[in-house]
């Protein structure tokens, strides 16, 4: 195996959380007479809760000062708790659990690298926690994909070089963040919505990982 190390991003590439998000945002969007679409929701995507709410106060064109915006995301986390502390094992993309058990037994060392502070309450939900051998959430980087501080702290959490480590995402941030810190990328989602990525997948459903490896340069 050319590598022995896995990072996955949670929302989109092992679950669907993004119309939890939705949900979320735009009961708070109501609140304020913004508009809010599922259009708009799409550029959230990978995005830290703090720059979401700026994008949602930017499309209504309403200025809020620190301590508000503060306690407008706060609100927002509050709504979206209430949605993913209902989660179960069942919500878990097609595939996903089989694609990690098969990846520890052939060694592979796997952490995750997700922009939410959620993410330990999410795993937990999902029963995915066990699988793991590191997290990396929200609450430990302070710098947003496409800065690499995500990967790199995961990789080095897994005690993995760069070079030993494949990156798993769905958003363009978060595949330019593998690259920066010098990984490979796997996209998630459609091969136009990222260009940039070295090999892609719709899903990991009925994927192992000698095939990632085969299929990447
Ligand atoms: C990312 C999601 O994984 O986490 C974004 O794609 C979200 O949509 C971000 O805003 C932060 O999540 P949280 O759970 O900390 O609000
Ligand atoms: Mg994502």
């Amino acid at each position: 195996m050319k590598h022995n190390a896995l990072i996955f991003d949670l929302d989109g590439v092992l679950v669907d959380t993004a119309k939890y998000h939705y949900l979320a945002w735009k009961s708070l969007a109501d609140t304020l007479n913004i508009p809010f679409t599922l259009q708009d929701n799409e550029r959230l995507k990978g995005v830290s809760r703090r720059r979401s709410l700026e994008i949602i106060l930017e499309i209504g064109g309403v200025a809020k000062s620190e301590a508000e915006q503060e306690a407008l995301c706060a609100e927002k986390n509050e709504l979206y708790l209430t949605y993913i502390r209902r989660m179960g094992a069942e919500e878990v993309f097609p595939g996903v659990r089989e694609f990690l058990l098969d990846a520890r037994e052939r060694g592979y060392r796997i952490a995750l690298g997700s922009a939410s502070k959620n993410a330990p309450l999410i795993l937990e939900r999902l029963e995915l926690t066990g699988l793991f051998d590191a997290i990396v959430d929200g609450n430990m980087v302070s710098r947003a994909k496409p800065d690499p501080e995500v990967f790199a702290l995961g990789g080095k959490l897994l005690g993995a070089a760069p070079k030993a480590c494949i990156v798993f995402e769905d958003s363009v941030a978060g595949i330019q963040a593998a690259h920066i810190a010098g990984m490979a990328a796997v996209g998630i989602g459609a091969p136009e919505a990222l260009p940039e990525a070295d090999l892609h997948l719709p899903g990991l459903d009925g994927v192992k990982i000698d095939a990632v490896e085969r299929g990447l340069p």
